[in-house]
C-alpha cells in the first residue's frame, strides 16, 4: 500500500486533494502535515481522520505540525513513500504587508522537506504556481509554457519561484525523484474567504459590497481544484521526473466578468441583491495570467472535466450559502483587514 505525505492538507487544495484519494484511490494511505494557520481548518478533512482507538491503517492520519520542524519532517518523511508538497502561505494581499513568513515557509520549509526526501530517497511532488512567471497585458494573446522565463512580480511569486529553483537543483545535484506542477487560480469548496471568489459570495451573503480592484479588468485562468487534484495525481504517478508541467482549464476571465456571473447567481437562486465597489488595487498587481496545458494534455492524457464556468460558479455559491458555520465566524476579522488596506 503507498503512503502519501501530504503537506498542508488542511488548507484549501490540499483538503481537496486528501478528499480526493480516498475518494478515487482508497488504497492509498494518508499522512497529513500542517501547522494549522489561519488558513488551515482541519475541519476540511475531519471526517476522514482516523479515530484514535483505531488499528485501521486505511484512513487519513493528521499530524500538526510545521514543515519548518526538522525532527518532525525527518521522522515522517522516512515512513512514507511520497511527499505531495502543497504547504505554503499563499495570499497575496497577504505578502505584500507581511513577506517574511512566505520565505520562511515557501523557501526555508521546502528546504527543510526537500532535505529530508533527499536523505530517504523518497519521491516528491511541488505544487507551484503560474504567478512565477510573472503577467502579460490583458489584450495578450501570449500563453506561458513550461520554458517560459521565469518573472515574479509579488512577494509571494517570488518565494514560489525560488521553490521551484530548489526543487529543480535537487533532482540535478542530489538526485531527487521530484516534478513540479504549475497551476492557475483555482477555485472550488473550502476555499479560504480572503480570495476573490469566496470573499465576492461571502460579502454579498452578508449584505457588504463585493470589492473589485482597481479597474476590475485583470484577469485570472480559473480551473476548478477538483481537476487540479485530478493533474497532481497523474503528475505523480505517471509523470516523467525532472519535469515540469503545467495545470490550467485555459478559462482566461476578467475579474468583473467573474462577479458579473456571481452576482446573476446570487440574484435569480439565492434571494440576494449584491452591489459591486471598486477599491484600491494591489501594489504591482499582475494583470493577466494564462497558461498552456498542451504538455500534461499530450503526455498523460489529463483535460479538465469542470468546464462549465457558471454552473461550476453556482455549485460553489450553494457550497457557501450552505456552509455558514465553515466562515462565519472568520468574516469580521478578514474584512477588518482588508479595511485596513483600504480594499
Ligand atoms: P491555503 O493557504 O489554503 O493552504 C495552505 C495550507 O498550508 C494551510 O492548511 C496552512 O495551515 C498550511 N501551512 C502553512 N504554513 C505551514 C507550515 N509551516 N507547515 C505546515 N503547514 C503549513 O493554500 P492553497 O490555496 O490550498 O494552496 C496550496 C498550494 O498550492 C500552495 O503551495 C500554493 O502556492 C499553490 N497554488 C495555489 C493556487 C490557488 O489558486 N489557490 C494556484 C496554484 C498554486
Ligand atoms: O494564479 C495562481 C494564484 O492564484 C495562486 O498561486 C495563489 O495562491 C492564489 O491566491 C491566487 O492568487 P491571486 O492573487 O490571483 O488570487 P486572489 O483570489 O487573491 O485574487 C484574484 C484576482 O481578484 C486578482 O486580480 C485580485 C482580484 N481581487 C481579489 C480580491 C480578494 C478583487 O478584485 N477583489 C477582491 O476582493
Amino acid at each position: 500500500m503507498e503512503t502519501l505525505l501530504v503537506t498542508g492538507g488542511a488548507g484549501f487544495i490540499g483538503s481537496n486533494f486528501v478528499h480526493f484519494v480516498r475518494n478515487h484511490h482508497p488504497d492509498t494511505k494518508l499522512v497529513v502535515l500542517d501547522a494549522l494557520t489561519y488558513a488551515g481548518n482541519l475541519s476540511n478533512i475531519a471526517s476522514l481522520l482516523r479515530p484514535a482507538y483505531s488499528s485501521s491503517d486505511k484512513r487519513v492520519e493528521f499530524i500538526h505540525g510545521s514543515i519548518n520542524d526538522v525532527e518532525l519532517v525527518d521522522s515522517i518523511v522516512q515512513k512514507v513513500d511520497a511527499v505531495v508538497h502543497f504547504a505554503a502561505e499563499s495570499h497575496n494581499d497577504k505578502a505584500i504587508v507581511s513577506p517574511d513568513i512566505f520565505f520562511e515557509t515557501n523557501v526555508m520549509g521546502t528546504l527543510t522537506l526537500l532535505k529530508a526526501a533527499q536523505r530517504y530517497d523518497v519521491r516528491f511532488h511541488h505544487i507551484s504556481t503560474d504567478e512565477v512567471y510573472g503577467d502579460t497585458d490583458i489584450n495578450s494573446q501570449e500563453l506561458f509554457t513550461e520554458d517560459s522565463p521565469y518573472k515574479p512580480s509579488s512577494p509571494y511569486a517570488a518565494s514560489k519561484a525560488a521553490s521551484d529553483h530548489m526543487v529543480r537543483a535537487w533532482t540535478r545535484t542530489y538526485g531527487l525523484k521530484a516534478t513540479i506542477s504549475n497551476c492557475s487560480n483555482n477555485f472550488g469548496a473550502y476555499q479560504h474567504i480572503e480570495k476573490f471568489i469566496p470573499r465576492a459570495i461571502t460579502n454579498a451573503l452578508c449584505g457588504i459590497p463585493i470589492k473589485l480592484y482597481g479597474d476590475g479588468l485583470a484577469m485570472r485562468d480559473w480551473i476548478h481544484v477538483e481537476d487540479q487534484c485530478r493533474a497532481i495525481w497523474e503528475i505523480l504517478h505517471n509523470g516523467r521526473i525532472g519535469q515540469t508541467y503545467l495545470v490550467s482549464a485555459q478559462c482566461v476571465v476578467n475579474n468583473k466578468t467573474v462577479i458579473d456571473i456571481l452576482c446573476d447567481i446570487m440574484r435569480t437562486q439565492f434571494d440576494c441583491d449584491p452591489c459591486i465597489q471598486y477599491v484600491r488595487d494591489r501594489a504591482g498587481a499582475d494583470r493577466r495570467y494564462a497558461l498552456n496545458p498542451q504538455k500534461i494534455r499530450q503526455e498523460l492524457g489529463w483535460k479538465p472535466e469542470h468546464t462549465q464556468f457558471s454552473r461550476e460558479l453556482e455549485s460553489v455559491v450553494r457550497w457557501y450559502s450552505s456552509n455558514e458555520d465553515w466562515w462565519k465566524s472568520e468574516k469580521s476579522r478578514v474584512e477588518e483587514q482588508y479595511q485596513i488596506l483600504g480594499q
